[in-house]
């Protein structure tokens, strides 16, 4: 079933829909073994690797989850999401990127030699750690709780309930914490940071920290689809503006240097994490055919075995085999 183009005019039934997701993730589940876990982070080795799970959230109300759901997992680099969306919306866009750049940077999420051979005024983007690390910097509070606190806050409005740390994550993330804090001591130099670099510092391991579950993503995923209105509530959560450069920046750097083809392979802004996380936002589109998720979806994938780029190596190829399938590219 995993291969050849289906009719989806004819199998638009709920249930028919969750077979076949089903058998696409009891297929996909067999390439975790072409991965590794993230072990850069002592805690985060502790993973299973044979782990994958989905969630689909439609426009339409139907919701989708297979595999390994049930699974809590660190947020991670897609915590860079969030604070992006909160330092916009608390310092206004134009003083946030007069300081972050918007450009992929074709190297490792922490590299340092980008940064220096290139003698930025600013970093490349908010996706990368320097980016990031920078940004937590701008994020409203004096002390890394009350910097937290914004992330927290926001994505309590997210998900309809506020989500904590994993502190074994947290304190493993702070003690093997040696190339952020090399980047951090860099960004101190050029002048970038805006905030005492320990606070800052501390604000970011915590904020990837957050434990999360492919649910969660796949929520925040639908609000960013609908350019920050939840369609649940019947709420904006993101000013439309900041949700569709945060869209552009997932499109373009959102996976690392995997970025490129992501783009060119399943087609939608996603944003990943090291320990296996995803966010896929499928905005709604208009096609002759009848296609599942026709009005748009978010999708949240967890699989924690990563390929060299760090990205989970069986989600992306389940997220390209669905957007092949579902013609999910915005492209
Ligand atoms: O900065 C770090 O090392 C991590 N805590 C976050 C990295 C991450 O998730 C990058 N992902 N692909």
């Amino acid at each position: 079933m995993v291969q050849g183009i289906v009719n989806w005019s004819t199998e638009l039934n709920e249930e028919w829909l969750q077979n076949y997701v089903d058998d696409w993730v009891a297929f996909y589940r067999k390439h975790t073994k072409d991965g590794e876990v993230a072990s850069y982070i002592p805690k985060l080795q502790e993973a299973n690797p044979h782990h994958l799970g989905i969630t689909i959230i439609g426009n339409n109300g139907l919701e989708i989850s297979s595999g390994d759901v049930e699974i809590p997992f660190t947020i991670q680099s897609i915590s860079k999401v969030i604070s992006f969306i909160v330092a916009c919306m608390e310092r206004g866009v134009s003083y946030v990127l007069d300081r972050v750049d918007v450009e992929p940077t074709g190297e490792a999420f922490n590299s340092i030699m980008h940064i220096e051979m290139n003698q930025v005024k600013k970093p490349f983007n908010p996706f990368v750690n320097a980016g990031a690390i920078t940004i937590t910097s701008m994020l409203n509070g004096n002390t890394s709780d009350e910097k937290l606190a914004s992330i927290l806050n926001m994505l309590e409005k997210m998900l309809g309930y506020r989500p904590v740390l994993d502190v074994d994550i947290y304190e493993s993330e702070r003690d093997s914490s040696m190339r952020n804090r090399a980047i951090g001591y860099y960004l101190l130099e050029t002048g970038l940071l805006e905030s005492d670099l320990n606070i800052t510092l501390e604000t970011y391991f915590k904020q990837c920290s957050i434990e999360i579950s492919v649910h969660d993503l796949a929520k925040i995923g639908l609000i960013l689809a609908n350019d920050g209105f939840d369609p649940q509530r019947n709420e904006e959560i993101i000013p439309r503006q900041i949700a569709r450069i945060t869209k552009a920046l997932m499109l373009t750097c959102g996976m690392y240097d995997a970025s490129g083809k992501f783009a060119t392979y399943v087609g939608v802004p996603a944003k990943s994490g090291v320990s296996g996380g995803i966010i896929a936002v499928a905005p709604p589109r208009v096609r002759d055919e009848a296609m599942p998720f026709l009005s748009g979806c978010g999708i949240g994938v967890f699989g924690p075995s990563l390929d060299d780029k760090g990205n989970s190596v069986a989600g992306i190829r389940l997220l390209r085999h669905i957007a092949s399938q579902w013609d999910l590219s915005i492209f």
